[in-house]
C-alpha cells in the first residue's frame, strides 16, 4: 500500500449546489464538496469566505442541490466564481430560479432533489470561515424523479460525485446491491 499523508480524501465526495439570497435579495449559488450529514436532522459544510457566507450572515437560509450530469458543467462554473464579483454569475448558469417554498433561499429548477435548510451554529467561525452546521427543514424532490414507492429515484437523477484526487466528476452509477441485506448471506 502507497502512504499519501493527510489528505482531504473522504471518497466519493457530494457535489453540493448552496442556495442562497444576498441582502437585497439577489440569488447566489455555490459548489460544496466538503460537507455532509452531521446527524438525523442536521448537515455539516466546511465552508470558506465567500459571497455564500456573507450571504449567510445577512440570511441563515439555504438550498442544497445535488448536481447533477446535466448540470455539471454551471454547477462547476459556480464553484470558480464568486458573486462578489461577477454580477452575471447567476444568469450565466442557466438556470431556472425560484424561491423555494420553505426557507427564504433560491430553488434551481433544473435539479432533481433538493433540501431546505437553516444555519443553527457555525463553528470555529474566522475571516477564513466556519463549520456550517443547519437544520434540514425540509427535502423537495420532482415528482419526475420518485419512484413506485413515492420516495426519490436516486438511481434515476444522474448525481454526480467529486473525486478529488484528479479533480473530476465521476458519475454515481447503478444500483449494486442491497443495505443491512446482502450483507445477511455471510452472517
Ligand atoms: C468541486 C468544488 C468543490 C468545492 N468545495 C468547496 C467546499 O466544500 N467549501 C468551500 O467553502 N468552497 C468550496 N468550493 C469553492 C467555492 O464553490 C467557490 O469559492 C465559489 O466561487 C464561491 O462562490 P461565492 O463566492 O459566489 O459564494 C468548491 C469548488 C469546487 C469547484
Amino acid at each position: 500500500m502507497k502512504s499519501f499523508g493527510p489528505k482531504p480524501w473522504i471518497l466519493p465526495q457530494p457535489v453540493l449546489i448552496i442556495g442562497t439570497y444576498d441582502k437585497q435579495g439577489n440569488p447566489n449559488a455555490m459548489n460544496a464538496a466538503w460537507g455532509g450529514q452531521w446527524d438525523a436532522h442536521q448537515i455539516i459544510i466546511s465552508l470558506g469566505s465567500h459571497q455564500t457566507t456573507d450571504n449567510l450572515a445577512v440570511n441563515p437560509e439555504f438550498t442544497v442541490a445535488f448536481a447533477t450530469a446535466t448540470t455539471l458543467v454551471a454547477a462547476d462554473y459556480v464553484g470558480m466564481v464568486s458573486g462578489r464579483n461577477t454580477p452575471d454569475k447567476m444568469p450565466k448558469t442557466g438556470w431556472t430560479i425560484e424561491k423555494a417554498p420553505n426557507v427564504n433561499a433560491p430553488l434551481f429548477k433544473e435539479f432533481p432533489m433538493t433540501i431546505e435548510c437553516r444555519v443553527r451554529q457555525k463553528v470555529d467561525e474566522s475571516a477564513t470561515g466556519c463549520y456550517l452546521i443547519a437544520d434540514i427543514l425540509n427535502v423537495l424532490c420532482d415528482e419526475r424523479y420518485l419512484s413506485d414507492d413515492g420516495n426519490p429515484d436516486v438511481e434515476s437523477m444522474d448525481l454526480i460525485t467529486y473525486d478529488p484526487v484528479h479533480h473530476t466528476y465521476i458519475g454515481l452509477g447503478a444500483t449494486e446491491g442491497n443495505a443491512f441485506s446482502d450483507g445477511k448471506q455471510l452472517k
